[in-house]
């Protein structure tokens, strides 16, 4: 798929700056998004522009995913994540981002046997697991065994034009997995359990993580379906910040592991993915210490200091509930119900908690809703997924947007290396001073 192309410009942005006026053309995007496009800049004017954060910054044109923070509207290739999520499993949707269509009967059909065909790892990689000391972040685990894959499979880091699909993408997306819930089997001690050509994609994860010699473990239909849909939401969502460093990483003809083990270091910081494992934590001290601390972290959390912050709260695009943790929400009650566990104390204070914060002017003034990471630890936990495997989780279901859009960048005949630019605020040029003269 190439990236789609804005509009032709129909107005301009005119800068004045000294004596002269430039005149900056405005793209538009097949959703009316407008940005003007300053790539001439520097060589026009002398000047760069200055925006920490990127907040104001447009790094490509993208045909994968759009997001509209204000209305709180999320699509992938089109359809929107209530649609994907009532309609599809996850495979489907990794393949819609990946290939931009869904898949018909027979695509469908090769898709899954390649992923079958594709789910285990070199047995050699197994001895990896067995040196990481005993309390490793699954995290760093799965980072350096993404990485390590290219030297196991270094063939197929090139992409071959007769294969319909990127194989590359295929054994990446279904070993991840197995990773995955390796790494977990691993830190806890229990032998590891093989995928299996019978099951799904999602029972092949919970059968790994699960089943053991003493444990004939069936994974339970709801369980499944629940896990569908949160790795369907947590898909893709354009140029958040891992997303951004697979493309960035990709962008100097990195390997796909590369950028996908540099991704994952992204993911895992408590202001991205890490928020999952942050807000449950959050939840189990209040739960732990006092069911009325409800209040003081509301109250703390007005600080405005970035380390007392409320974890599972705020976004840098929705202005408005986040599409996805209304979808979480409701899954996760459900579910939480189906299995019984509908008075989980640790639900009922994350309900509170989100009630108090929406009812208060300091969040409803900055517009801070709950996010994708709120409701889902608190599902994940119910299905027995320990905590710390939470980001992993995150970092499954971020895949298929990841390698869409490391494809996408690779594919833009536009691209070129990522590489920001900075204003100098150091010392200016000064002699050396030799070592005894210091
Ligand atoms: N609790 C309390 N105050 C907050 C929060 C929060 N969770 N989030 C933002 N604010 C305040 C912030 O202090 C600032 O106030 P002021 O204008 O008075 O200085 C204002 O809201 C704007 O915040 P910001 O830091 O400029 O916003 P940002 O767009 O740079 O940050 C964010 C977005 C997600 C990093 C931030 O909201 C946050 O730290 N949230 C908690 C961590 C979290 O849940 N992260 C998961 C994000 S969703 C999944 C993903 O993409 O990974």
């Amino acid at each position: 798929m190439s990236a789609h192309r804005p509009s032709p410009p129909a107005d301009k942005v005119a800068l004045t700056y000294g004596k002269r006026t430039w005149r900056y053309p405005v793209l538009t995007g097949s959703e009316g998004e407008k940005a003007v496009d300053i790539s001439t800049l520097r060589q026009d004017t002398g000047l760069i522009t200055l925006d920490p954060g990127y907040v104001n910054t447009g790094a490509c044109t993208s045909d994968i995913t759009f997001i509209d923070g204000e209305r709180g509207i999320l699509r992938h290739r089109g359809y929107s994540i209530e649609d994907l999520a009532e309609h599809c499993v996850f495979l489907e949707v990794a393949y819609l981002l990946i290939l931009g269509k869904l898949p018909n009967r027979q695509e469908w059909q090769s898709f899954s046997d390649l992923m079958n065909r594709h789910s285990m790892i070199h047995e050699d990689m197994r001895d990896f697991f067995l040196n990481y000391p005993e309390g490793a972040h699954p995290m760093a685990v799965l980072s350096a065994m993404v990485v390590s894959l290219s030297s196991f499979y270094p063939e197929i880091e090139q992409e071959d034009p007769n294969e319909p699909i990127d194989i590359t993408a295929t054994r990446l997306l279904s070993k991840l997995r197995t990773i995955a819930a390796f790494s977990y089997k691993k830190s806890i001690g229990e032998p590891f359990v093989y995928p299996s050509c019978r099951m799904s994609y999602c029972e092949n994860f919970l059968n790994m993580m699960f089943s053991s010699p003493v444990n004939d473990y069936t994974p339970d239909p709801v369980v499944v379906r629940a896990l569908n849909l949160f790795l369907i939401l947590h898909a893709d969502h354009e140029q958040n910040c891992s997303t951004s460093v697979v493309r960035i990483v990709g962008s100097a003809g990195s390997s796909l592991y590369a950028s996908i083990s540099a991704g994952i270091c992204a993911l895992w910081g408590p202001l991205h993915g890490g928020a999952n494992q942050a807000v449950i934590e959050m939840l189990e001290r209040i739960l732990r210490e006092d069911r009325g601390k409800v209040d003081k972290v509301i109250a703390r959390a007005k600080q405005r200091d970035a380390r007392t912050r409320l974890m599972g709260f705020g976004h840098r695009i929705y202005k408005t509930y986040d599409p996805r943790a209304k979808i979480a929400k409701e899954v996760c009650t459900r579910l939480l119900s189906r299995l019984g566990m509908r008075n989980d104390p640790i639900l009922e204070i994350a309900m509170e908690l989100e009630e108090k914060a929406l009812a208060d002017s300091y969040f409803q003034e900055r517009h801070l809703y709950p996010n994708v990471d709120f409701y889902t630890g608190i599902a994940y936990r119910a299905m027995g997924i320990p905590t710390n495997m939470f980001t992993v989780m995150f970092a499954i279901g971020r895949l298929p947007g990841w390698i869409a859009h490391w494809m996408e960048n690779r594919r833009d005949p536009r691209q070129k290396i990522g590489r920001p630019r900075q204003i100098y605020v150091g010392p200016t040029a000064r002699p050396f001073i030799p070592m005894d003269q210091r």
